[in-house]
Parts: structure tokens; sequence; C-alpha cells
């Protein structure tokens, strides 16, 4: 047998408790589980299960309340605010729930904003930002705004913008939930054909089906985290 791929991402009995007025939310609670590099891993649960909590500390955007993360084995929690801001820029790719482009913005420009996150860009700026447009199928509207594209493409406008730092992992939340079946399939397949170039791919999801498509299920109920096998 060959050795497993290298741990990405690793929780250990990671909680995350929010403050409600008098009482408390238990959003997570005591999730281990470890990300290897090259999976297809779908998070699958109903709302208001945890799933975009998980996602945010995945992705470094939230510290948990309880427990360890560790990216490439190295405790989160011991990096200073700005190491942690890098490896976030660096590594990781997110598409949000709501997509968050920025309606001034072109496309390009959008999907240029995570360039210029830490001071200059890259010498190759334009060409990482010509690669992530082509990859998505968008370069024909590259000099578009937001509001003049169709909910699918400005899906894959987002998925450009979280791939132009060519990270390592990406992680998605709800990607195809706004989306028609035929446009949510299209979606499906670009994270396929990602993966299969070597990206780390996490898809939040409701859909059973969706989930069906992925190589690891992992499913949130009420803040508990476990393995799913086929969904
Ligand atoms: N900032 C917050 N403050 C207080 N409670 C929160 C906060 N964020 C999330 N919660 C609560 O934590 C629980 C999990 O929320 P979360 O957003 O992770 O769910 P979800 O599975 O992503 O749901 P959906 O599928 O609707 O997006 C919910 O009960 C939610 O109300
Ligand atoms: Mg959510």
């Amino acid at each position: 047998m060959s050795a497993p791929a290298p741990e990405v991402l690793r929780l250990e009995r990671v909680g995350k408790r929010y403050p409600m007025g008098d009482t408390v939310v238990d959003a997570l609670v005591d999730a281990s589980f470890t990300l290897r590099e090259g999976e297809f891993m779908a998070i699958l649960g109903p709302s208001g299960s945890g799933k975009s909590t998980l996602m945010h500390i995945l992705g470094f955007l939230d510290s948990p309340s309880t427990g360890q993360v560790f990216f490439d084995g190295c405790p989160v929690a011991s990096l200073s605010e700005r190491q942690r801001a890098h490896v976030r820029a660096e590594k990781i790719g997110f598409v949000f729930q709501a997509f968050n482009l920025l309606p001034r913005l072109t496309v390009r420009a959008n999907v240029a904003l995570p360039l210029s996150y830490h001071g200059s860009p890259p010498a190759d700026a334009e060409a990482r930002i010509d690669r992530a447009l082509a990859l998505v199928d968008m370069t024909h509207r590259a000099h578009h705004r937001p509001g003049e594209l169709s909910g699918g493409q400005r899906q894959r406008v987002a998925i450009a913008r979280a791939l132009v730092n060519e990270p390592r992992i990406l992680l998605a939340d709800e990607p195809t939930g706004n989306l028609d079946t035929k446009t949510a399939a299209a979606i499906l397949d670009l994270f396929k054909e990602l993966n299969r170039l070597g990206r780390t791919i996490v898809v939040v999801t409701h859909s059973s089906e969706i989930a069906g498509h992925f190589r690891r299920q992992l499913h949130v109920r009420d803040g508990r985290v476990t393995e799913g096998g086929a969904a």
C-alpha cells in the first residue's frame, strides 16, 4: 500500500460556541478529522447545522472556542495574526455562500483582488488573472460588471477569484445553492477538473445528490461532524 497523502488540515476536538443573549449556541462540537492533499470532500447537513462555521474555521476566517487546528502539521493558534493572514491569502481560496463580488468593479478587477492583498501584486499577475478566467470560461466577460452576469457566471467569477493565487485548497460554501440544476452540474464539473489537476477541494452542500459526486463526505448535524459513507 502507498503512504497516505500528506495532511493539509487537521482538526482536533474543535468546538465553536457563540453567545446568544443569556444563553449560548454550540455551532460546532468536538469536531476531529484530517484533510489530506488531493482530497475531494463534501460537507453535508441541514440549514443551521454548523457547515459555514466549520468552513470559516478551515479557512482561518474564524478561530475555534476549544480544540486545535493544524495546517501542514503546524498549530494555527501558534501563528501571529499576520502569519495567519499570509497563509490564508497564499494557500487557501474561499468561495463564500453569497458570492461577495464587488458590484462596481469589472470581472477582471474582482478576480484580481486577492493578488494585491499583500502590497504589490506578483510580477505574473496579469497571466494569473488570464489563467483563472480561462479555467472558469469567463474570459469573454472580463470587462463586464457582476450586475450584467447570470447567477452561474457570477459564481464562476467568485471561483476564479478564489483560484487566482493558485491556492493548495479551495473551500466553497454552498457554491451551487442558488443555481439551476444544469448550471450547478457545470460548476460541479469544474470542481472535478480542478481536483484532477491536483487541487484539494472542500464543498458545502445541502444536497445529497451533489455530495454523492465527492469521494468523501462529512455530515454535520447540530454541530456534530461524522464521517459519511455514501451520502
Ligand atoms: N455569529 C454568530 N453568532 C451567533 N450564532 C451564530 C453565529 N453564526 C452562526 N451562528 C449559529 O450557529 C449555528 C450554525 O450556523 P452556520 O451558519 O454554521 O449553519 P449552516 O450549516 O452553514 O447553515 P446554512 O445551510 O443555512 O448556511 C446556527 O444555529 C446559527 O444561528
Ligand atoms: Mg451556511
